[in-house]
């Protein structure tokens, strides 16, 4: 084969082979197929689409760049969750233990954030100690005994999608169905759980803007799923605003915390026993009452026993910005709208995220919301705080709050579906 003649037939709107998608994925993987030729495959796939055939065996050879892990050997089922990410979205924290309580393992390969999304591991790196870091090993070993692990994918798991989602990311190719969809479902695939459940989302804060692009996502990446022998199914939840009263690292383990003890705001709680539901149903688990595992602390206590096994100290005080600053309601009224993605934006700039790969991120920075859409608000009253260690970023992170606070407005909300 030939990267130009691949190229080629995509650009002119032709569908590729199995062939020779297999052969492009491991050229490029091995270096042979160069950036630039990778950059402008996915630009004309990211203007022609691809079939479902297509996008299978797309996803087939980004699996078999790289290794599989098994979980087989474990003497409980496997479940695990992706969410496509948000804004405020901690959930995978208070889940993880929550659905280890009733015998099913959580393997949470899970990464870091780009852009205004926030990440997991940058999240639980606010915990004094907590390692993120394991080896495949380990994994399993924490597995078997906790059954529940939070922790970094190994570069080992599709490394082609690695090299190829950098690229996408400084080609502007990274809003495209079959690319996404490819990309999760290859390393969910290869990471070995038995069942999955996927939390698109959709809203401002989401790459999907729109309920129907949303449900192409999540019908093309459940296909793939049930294709590959993985139980998949898929929630559509709203992203038109943060979730939870928390955005940023240390702030969201506060909130994810308070979850695991019984508490919390109900948007959180309501979805992470929604997930928990469906992620037990695939594991033949039905009629739990999830609930109760975080009301009488059972969750509590996986979550202590997950975070000291990767060296971080449950009990020690979380991190707190030295410097805050108050954002005031400009009116009295009905707040309408608290827009996700100017929220996200805000707390990046703020610190919380980083805009390129190597860059650090703060703990303590990000923003405390004090009031959510339909909540009624008196003119003056505090919407929200915003924190950093850096108090020169305030100026940049209000600028991209400009717009974001509706008051006396429409409520509009996605309702939550299943696929
Ligand atoms: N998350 C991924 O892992 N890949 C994408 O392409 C988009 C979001």
């Amino acid at each position: 084969f030939d990267a130009v003649d691949v190229i080629a037939a995509k650009r002119d709107g032709r569908t590729l082979s199995r062939e020779q998608i297999e052969w492009v994925i491991d050229a490029y993987t091995r270096g042979v197929v160069a950036d630039e030729q990778m950059a402008a495959l996915a630009m004309a796939i990211f203007i022609n689409d691809m079939e479902p055939r297509e996008i299978a065996d797309w996803t087939q050879a980004m699996i078999a760049s790289g290794e599989r892990m098994d979980f087989s050997a474990l003497s409980r089922p496997t479940s695990d969750k992706h969410s496509t990410g948000g804004v405020g979205d901690k959930i995978t924290l208070p889940l993880a233990p929550l659905v280890a309580v009733f015998d099913v393992a959580v393997p949470q390969l899970s990464g870091r954030g780009l852009g205004h999304t926030g990440g997991t591991l940058d999240k639980l790196e606010s915990i004094p100690g907590w390692q993120a870091g394991l080896s495949n090993e380990a994994i399993l070993d924490q597995l078997e005994d906790l059954g529940a692990v939070i922790c970094a994918a190994g570069s080992g798991l599709a490394p082609a999608d690695k090299k190829l989602y950098a690229l996408r990311d400084t080609t502007s190719t990274v809003d495209c169905i079959p690319l996404i969809a490819s990309s999760i479902m290859s390393k969910k695939i290869a990471e070995g759980t038995q069942g999955l459940v996927l939390d698109v989302k959709v809203g401002s804060g989401a790459f999907m803007k729109d309920l129907p692009k949303a449900q192409k996502l999540a019908r093309t990446m459940v296909d793939l799923g049930q294709s590959a022998g993985v139980k998949t199914s898929a929630l559509l939840t709203d992203m038109s605003t943060p979730l939870g009263l928390t955005v940023g690292n240390a702030l969201e383990v506060r909130e994810s915390v308070e979850v695991l003890a019984g508490g919390g705001p109900s948007d959180v709680v309501d979805l992470t026993v929604a997930l928990a539901e469906e992620m037990l149903r695939l594991a033949g688990k039905t009629d739990i009452d999830v609930r109760s595992a975080l009301a009488d602390g059972r969750a509590m206590d996986v979550w202590k026993k997950m975070i000291r096994a990767q060296n971080g100290d449950p009990e020690a005080a979380l991190p707190v910005a030295e410097n805050t600053e108050v954002i005031t309601a400009p009116a009295s009224g009905v707040l309408s709208r608290l827009d996700a993605l100017s929220v996200g934006v805000a707390s990046w700039r703020l610190g919380a995220g980083r805009a390129r790969k190597e860059d650090p991120v703060q703990d303590v920075a990000g923003i405390e919301l004090h009031a959510k859409p339909g909540d009624t608000v008196a003119e003056g009253q505090p919407l929200m705080t915003l924190h950093t260690a850096t108090p020169e970023r305030f100026a940049r992170a209000i600028e991209s709050l400009e717009g974001a606070v509706e008051i006396g407005g429409d409520l509009s909300a996605v309702s939550e579906t299943i696929v």
